[in-house]
């Protein structure tokens, strides 16, 4: 197996409450390596661009509203199958329905409100990758 690339953010509530640091010791614990980090306050065309996926939804001007809120943390995280691993840690959308021990489980307030963001697929980390970052503003 090749080493995978994948896009985490955390957002804004995450930040607010003081997690990055908790957070960060669940992606050395589970050997995702950070290779890009920054952090940058949303504007409204770039939230919705990143979640355009969601357009016409009826969760999008909240998710929107939520993730223009405050600043994030966003970071390229790399290891072994990086996008499903980062999955697992993150856990279930919905807190209602994520796992014990998982981040959105301990750190989410709502389905909204849920801590982190990670790629869902080899394309869309590609996609949310290039969304964020220059080529020279990764190192590996
Ligand atoms: P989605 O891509 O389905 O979830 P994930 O972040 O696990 O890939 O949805 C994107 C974000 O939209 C999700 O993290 C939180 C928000 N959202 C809601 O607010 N309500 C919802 O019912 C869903 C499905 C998502
Ligand atoms: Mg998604």
């Amino acid at each position: 197996m090749s080493a995978e690339r994948t896009l985490s953010i955390i957002k804004p509530n995450a930040v607010k409450k003081r997690l990055i640091g908790k957070i960060e010791e669940r992606l050395v614990q589970a050997k995702l390596d950070i290779i890009a980090m920054k952090m940058v306050h949303l504007t409204k065309e770039q939230a919705e661009g990143f979640y355009a996926e969601h357009q016409g939804k009826p969760f999008f001007d909240g998710l929107v509203r939520f993730m223009t809120s405050g600043p994030v943390v966003v970071q390229v995280l790399t290891g072994e199958n990086a996008i499903c691993r980062y999955r697992e840690v993150m856990g279930a959308t919905d807190l209602a329905k994520a796992l014990a021990g998982t981040l959105r489980y301990d750190f989410a307030d709502s389905i909204t409100e849920n801590a982190v963001h990670g790629s869902d697929s080899p394309q869309s980390a590609e996609r949310e990758i290039a969304y964020f970052f220059a080529d020279d503003e990764i190192f590996d």
